[in-house]
């Protein structure tokens, strides 16, 4: 296997022209039901079913669609209208997600893009949701393409799942996309300029990656935190591994993010892919 572990499904081109706009009928909230089963399993989409969305989407959310030319249903962006602790309004995106087919064709991003556009047109700044930080593609979409941020880490958030979710407790951190920003100019380009809270080695056995060491008094502007190149693997071949990531980057970023840290980019070009923390100045 090799270092980065990732293995790219086969995928389809979506070819001609995509088109992306809100979902329009029952049987097309019916197909995204049927999308998120496909890639959640139908256990872990909870109450995400046709009455919420369309309620969301009639009541300052949305539901947009990315079609291909087919009209088959390719990905889809899910979200309703929230207030902040400031009680300014914001987004709250529940879901994302592209066919497994139509992935690495920039869909994602286009998805995002018009949440982004709806958000500001109705006067909207910032729009949040939520990830697992171990997973990589949605890292390398929130922080580094989109120039989001996160400060906030909650563990075990949504309880255990069966499906996608299975084996690891449901960690995630808090995204927020402070849509007047964007896009943020990237300043971060190698690991080696912020100093590693973790060190990361590959088992000399089946080549996964394994934290050897934590750092937990680190102090300097900016830190590095790692990740494994795919979380998929790591569950399918060592789930205790697994388990042993999301234990310890619980702790770490529990403890810097704690302390006031901020995340602020995500970084692929180094060993091993990661989050770039900054502590804002005082
Ligand atoms: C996350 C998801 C929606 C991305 O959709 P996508 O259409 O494949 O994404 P895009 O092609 O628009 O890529 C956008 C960015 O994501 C990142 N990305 C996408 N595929 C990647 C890959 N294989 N490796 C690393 N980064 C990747 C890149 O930063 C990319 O930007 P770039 O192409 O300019 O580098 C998709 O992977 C998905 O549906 N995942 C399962 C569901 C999920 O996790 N949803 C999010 C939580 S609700």
């Amino acid at each position: 296997m090799s270092k980065t572990g990732f293995r790219t499904p086969s995928a389809v081109s979506i070819g001609g022209t995509t088109t992306i706009r809100r979902l329009e009928s029952i049987d097309e909230y019916r197909q995204c039901e049927k999308l998120q089963e496909q890639i959640w399993g139908p256990a872990d989409i909870g109450g995400n079913r046709v009455v919420a969305m369309l309620t969301a989407q009639e009541n300052g959310g949305h539901v947009f669609g990315a079609f291909a030319e087919s009209g088959e249903l390719a990905g889809f962006a899910y979200s309703f209208a929230g207030y902040g602790p400031d009680r300014r309004p914001r987004l709250c995106s529940i879901m994302i997600a592209v066919d497994e087919r139509f992935r690495g064709q920039g869909l994602g991003y286009r998805l995002k893009q018009a949440q982004r556009h709806d958000s500001l047109a109705k006067g909207i700044e910032v729009i949040t949701w939520t990830f697992d930080p171990l997973q990589r593609v949605n890292a390398a979409l929130n922080i580094r393409r989109l120039g989001a941020i996160a400060r906030t880490y909650r563990a075990n958030l949504y309880g255990n799942f069966t499906g996608l979710n299975s084996g690891l407790d449901t960690d995630r951190l808090v995204v927020e996309w402070w849509l007047r920003r964007h896009p943020r100019p990237s300043r971060w380009h190698a690991p080696s300029l912020a100093t590693p809270i973790c060190q990361v080695i590959a088992d000399p056995r089946s080549g996964l990656p394994r934290i050897a060491s934590t750092d937990h008094d680190v102090d300097s502007d900016t830190l590095f935190l790692p990740i494994p190149p795919s979380l998929a693997e790591l569950k399918r071949v060592d789930l205790a591994l697994a388990q042993d990531w999301r234990a310890r980057t619980r702790e770490l970023f529990g403890d810097y993010l704690g302390r006031g840290y901020v995340v602020v980019d995500f970084l692929t070009a180094g060993s091993w892919p990661g989050y770039v923390l900054r502590r804002p100045p005082c």
